[in-house]
């Protein structure tokens, strides 16, 4: 299968007055479209920059990225960025944070709005369309967020910790939620945690970040033999201890 993403020896150096700090170093690797890859690493070690490079934020000094095999700055529409902090207004209800980016790209058209509509009956937020994000729990707010960012019907969902404001149990189940819209809406992903667990939890392919400047330090293929993967059932699974204990070690004899 053509790969959807392809990076093809990116570096990246930010430079500032004081000098010069290289972010990132020879990252090359392949997405194929459906997948779900998860970038782990040190703090610091260019997490961050590599989802901005990707969704033309930042420009690589080095190397390419293309999506699709097009032009960046074609490819960028079909990139959605969700970031840590879910960026909900509260002077807005929860449907029009919802329709936000549509509203903003003009896009307003009956069938997109119609299917925002689905999405926030399936996923539990309909009696919600006219309450504040203050008033949403924090699994709610994080799927509003996420309905926005699948509004816009982007082929690549980029996710930088997403759920890392939410305590451990919501955790857990959002992020099953949100696997499981994902995979529902056949969207490809590429999420970047701290977690290692939720890593392997999600993951079809696993970056594993050196330290900055981040190289590729390892990439493991990931694969649970169950019928109906959820990131939850995917935790019990005997293959998870094994692939935590492999990444695990990568991890501590990080360069
Ligand atoms: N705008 C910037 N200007 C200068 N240096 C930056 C900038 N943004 C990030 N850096 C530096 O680049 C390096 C990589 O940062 P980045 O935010 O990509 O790391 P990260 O892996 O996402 O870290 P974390 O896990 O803590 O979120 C860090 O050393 C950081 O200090
Ligand atoms: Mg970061």
């Amino acid at each position: 299968m053509n790969p959807l993403l392809k990076l093809s020896h990116v570096s990246f150096s930010y430079h500032e007055a004081e000098g010069e700090t290289p972010a990132l170093s020879d990252i090359s690797f392949d997405l194929e479209p459906g997948k779900f890859l998860a970038v782990v690493g040190p703090s610091g070690c260019g997490k961050s920059t590599l989802l901005s490079l990707i969704c033309g934020l930042l420009t690589p000094e080095e190397g390419t990225i293309s999506l699709f095999g097009l032009p960046f700055q074609e490819a960028r529409a079909h990139i959605g960025y969700m970031l840590q902090k879910d960026h909900l207004f509260e002077w807005r209800t929860v449907y029009s944070n919802v329709v936000l980016g549509l509203e903003i790209q003009k896009k307003m058209t009956p069938d997109r709005l119609q299917k925002v509509d689905a999405m926030l009956d399936t996923y539990g937020l309909s009696d919600f369309r006219n309450a504040r994000p203050s008033q949403l729990s924090g699994g709610m707010r994080q799927r509003a967020a996420l309905i926005r960012t699948l509004a816009l019907e982007p082929d690549l969902l980029l996710l930088d910790e997403p759920f890392s404001a939410l305590d451990y149990q919501t955790r857990l189940s959002v992020c099953d939620d949100i696997y499981e819209i994902i995979k529902r809406e056949d969207k490809t992903a590429i999420l970047v945690t701290h977690d290692l667990s939720e890593a392997i939890s999600v993951a079809d392919q696993i970056l594993v970040l050196s330290r900055r400047p981040g190289r590729i330090q390892r990439e493991v293929p990931i694969h649970f033999e169950m019928e109906k993967r959820t990131p939850m059932r995917a935790r019990s699974a005997p293959e998870f201890q094994e692939y935590f204990n492999l990444i695990w070690k990568e991890l501590n004899t990080n360069g």
